[in-house]
């Protein structure tokens, strides 16, 4: 059987700020997604990297009396150590200094010269300094003249630039979004787009002479690509697409680019219509979630309440590095509405989902195999309790986790994980093992009953794996379950635990105080 292929992104990092919890957020959810993937048997591409060209990058290193290069250097290594540290299993890390992704851009854009798709013309617009983005007449309007990010006042600005025409993809970018209502996600974020869309598209500069720090256009050394071009090319660079020949084609068209919901434009309307022009097969989705907000506020360095990196490390302290991501997916802005970052509510779910529910389901499993059968898993012998059909059970969660995963629900599919965790609990609850313990007569059916459990649990604990996966290493080791490295799929059938094997008694998730972490 060929192994089928899946591709993900997540934004390249802009190298002139240091790395906090959007950074940390996106590429979580990447890795979550490519953890799943491997899992399912899928041959995974999973791409981040770093963003290090334009005049920020420029102006930050003048500051500090550095080179651009030496500038990007530094920071391009902060973001790399971050995958590391938050155990993300990233396949590749591309920089956009790299001479092979700098090559490929301008052969890209050479192609899209001889087209006709990029001609040289002159620009009048709405600049927004910080962001590098120009506006139309209308968007400018909309946002009050003033950047959406730093509030600072747009300004009116005319260059010789080239251009790209993106007016020219008007209509197929429309029939691109009328023929797959999936192409952005969520869909509350689709209709913002197509609204804007619908006003109608101008081309749109990809070149700038202010500056230098930039990867000149092909033939013509007074003007340097537009960052935003030369970042969006990353994400085929990777793959070498821009070369003669690419071994890692297979994995275009990717399956999810994951971004921010600010910058949407750039990756659901501009990305595709180059794409179009190049005729390059388009993304499968454009997944954009909202942000972060931190105790009710956005967040800001002078409020106090910006999580960084260093406050990240705080709550990986107290809770553990699984905790952390489990927040960060299960509770983070997957939707079109921003999510709250509380200290708190942060301790809240730690307790609910992962002391009290995987915790504290996974201790009572082991430590009553422990405790009535001296460690040693008892057999099944086919019963059925209570009505309850493991094999139904686990069958149906597993189908819809993996299917929630393979779409990007990542929250459905911790969902799906989470009710099997449930449904032990509430087993041993209605079957009472500590009772029938007491009764010499009842040991098969205690056997039965803790077999079921821990069965259920290792499932559970397949599908969590990608996102505590810790914690759910540990968990296999005391239980004997060997995870695959690729492809567990097979071992989410009923009846992985063979009985004999021994097992010990686990505590995962231990209870912590509540202390802000200030
Ligand atoms: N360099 C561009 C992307 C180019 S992709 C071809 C860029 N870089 S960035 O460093 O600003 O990182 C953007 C990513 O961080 C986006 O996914 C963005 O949504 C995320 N976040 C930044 N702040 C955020 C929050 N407060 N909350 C959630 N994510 C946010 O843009």
């Amino acid at each position: 059987m060929t192994q089928e292929t899946r591709y993900i992104t997540t934004p390249i990092y802009y190298v002139n700020d240091r790395p906090h919890i959007g950074h940390v957020y996106t590429s979580t959810l990447c890795d979550v997604y490519a953890r799943a993937m491997r899992n399912a048997g899928h041959d995974v591409f999973f791409l981040t990297g770093t963003d290090e060209h334009g005049v920020k990058v420029e102006e930050s290193a003048e500051k500090r009396g550095i080179t651009p290069r030496a500038l990007a250097d530094e920071n391009a290594a902060v973001f790399q150590s971050i995958m590391k540290m938050f155990s993300l299993t990233n396949d590749a890390f591309i920089r956009t200094t790299d001479p092979r992704h700098e090559s490929q851009v301008q052969t890209l854009v050479s192609k899209l010269l001889a087209s006709g798709d990029v001609y040289l013309g002159d620009f009048e617009g709405w600049y927004d300094q910080g962001q590098e983005e120009y506006h139309t007449e209308n968007s400018a309007r909309e946002l009050d003249y003033k950047s959406l990010i730093s509030g600072k006042p747009l300004v009116r600005a005319t260059e010789k630039n080239y251009y790209f025409r993106l007016s020219a993809y008007q209509e197929r970018l429309e029939k691109l979004f009328s023929d797959h209502p999936d192409f952005v996600r969520p869909s509350g974020r689709c209709n913002e787009v197509l609204g804007r869309l619908r006003e109608g598209l101008q081309d749109v500069p990809i070149s700038r002479t202010n500056f230098s720090w930039g990867i000149p256009m092909p033939d013509d050394d007074e003007h340097v690509i537009y960052v935003w071009i030369d970042a969006l090319f990353n994400y085929i660079s990777a793959l070498d697409l821009g070369e003669e020949q690419s071994e890692l084609g297979k994995y275009w068209p990717v399956n999810y680019h994951v971004v921010g919901k600010e910058i949407l434009w750039f990756h659901a309307v501009i990305w595709p219509a180059i794409l179009m022009a190049l005729d390059l097969p388009l993304p499968q989705c454009i997944y954009a979630h909202s942000f972060w907000i931190s105790e009710g506020r956005k967040m800001s360095k002078t409020l106090g309440n910006f999580i960084d990196l260093e406050e990240i490390e705080k709550y990986i302290d107290v809770y553990s590095m699984d905790a952390w991501r489990y927040y960060l997916v299960t509770q983070g802005p997957l939707g079109t509405t921003d999510a709250d970052f509380a200290a708190e509510k942060f301790h809240d779910v730690y307790n609910a989902h992962l002391v009290n529910t995987v915790g504290n389901c996974a201790s009572r499993v082991t430590a009553m195999i422990e405790k009535y059968f001296d460690g040693v898993v008892p057999s099944d012998n086919g019963e059925i309790f209570a009505e309850t059909d493991w094999k139904t059970i686990c069958g149906d969660a597993v189908t819809c986790s993996l299917n929630a995963m393979d779409t990007f629900l990542l929250q459905e599919a911790v969902e799906s994980a989470m009710s099997i965790v449930r449904q032990v609990d509430l087993f041993i609850n209605t079957t009472a093992p500590f009772k029938l313990a007491k009764d010499e007569t009842k040991q098969v059916e205690l056997g039965a009953i803790l077999y079921q459990c821990i069965e259920a649990l290792r499932i559970a604990s397949i599908l969590l794996h990608p996102v505590i996966p810790v914690k759910m290493d540990e968990l296999h080791q005391t239980i004997g379950v060997e995870m695959p490295s690729q492809n567990s799929a097979a071992t989410l059938t009923w009846g992985g635990i063979q009985p004999g094997t021994l097992i010990q008694k686990v505590a995962l998730f231990p209870r912590v105080e509540f202390a802000t972490t200030e």
